[in-house]
């Protein structure tokens, strides 16, 4: 299938599944090769499910973990407007080494809140892994440890990106037909 139609918008391959593949075999050789102790990775809900599945499966670090989170927003009791906090970590992360596996980092804010509530938890280190990127529009200071794909400032969906909730279930990358 080279374009699909989700919500009335047509996309067409850009990344395929072949692709995705190589990319993401290269950064868990790359995440196994810094010689990390004891690494707890940090999938990013809901969009990094498919990619946290896949590299999952090779990386090779002893006695690695993998939990799940949550960014939500709510509105604070005093004046203070919009509170995020990370749902679904469970167990106690001081001192761990935290690998955050994330499926694109747009403009950065996402990330800079997910980092700024790991440290609340006193953890020993954080480093940051995405499959995708785009550089034009980061906006943050925080070092990106390991990129899949830097890609321009187009709007993609499939393998666990939606596109208002659905397309997450596409094997390839899409992105909006010009
Ligand atoms: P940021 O906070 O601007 O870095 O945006 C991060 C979040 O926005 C990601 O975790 C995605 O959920 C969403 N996002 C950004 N760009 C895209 C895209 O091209 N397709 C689908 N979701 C995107
Ligand atoms: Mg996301």
């Amino acid at each position: 299938m080279k374009t699909v139609i989700l919500h009335n918008k047509t996309f067409e391959v850009f990344i395929p599944e072949t692709e995705i593949s190589v990319i993401v075999h290269s950064m868990a050789n790359a995440i196994n090769n810094t010689g990390m102790k004891d690494p707890l990775f940090i999938a990013v809900l809901n969009g990094s499910f498919l990619f946290a599945a896949d590299i999952m499966r090779k990386i090779n670090i002893p006695n690695c973990e993998i939990s799940f989170i949550k960014l939500s927003s709510y509105i604070g009791t005093k004046s203070t407007g919009e509170v995020n906090e990370l749902i679904g970590l469970r167990q106690d992360i001081r001192n761990r080494n935290v690998v955050i596996l994330e499926d694109i980092i747009d403009t950065g804010i996402t990330l800079e809140k997910i980092i700024s509530l790991l440290e609340k938890e006193e953890v020993a280190d954080i480093k940051v892994a995405t499959l995708l990127y785009k550089a034009e529009a980061y906006q943050k200071e925080i070092e990106i440890d390991f990129i899949g794909k830097s890609i321009a400032n187009d709007f993609v969906v499939g393998y666990g990106l939606d596109y208002n909730e659905i397309g997450r279930n596409l094997p390839h990358i899409y992105k909006l037909k010009e």
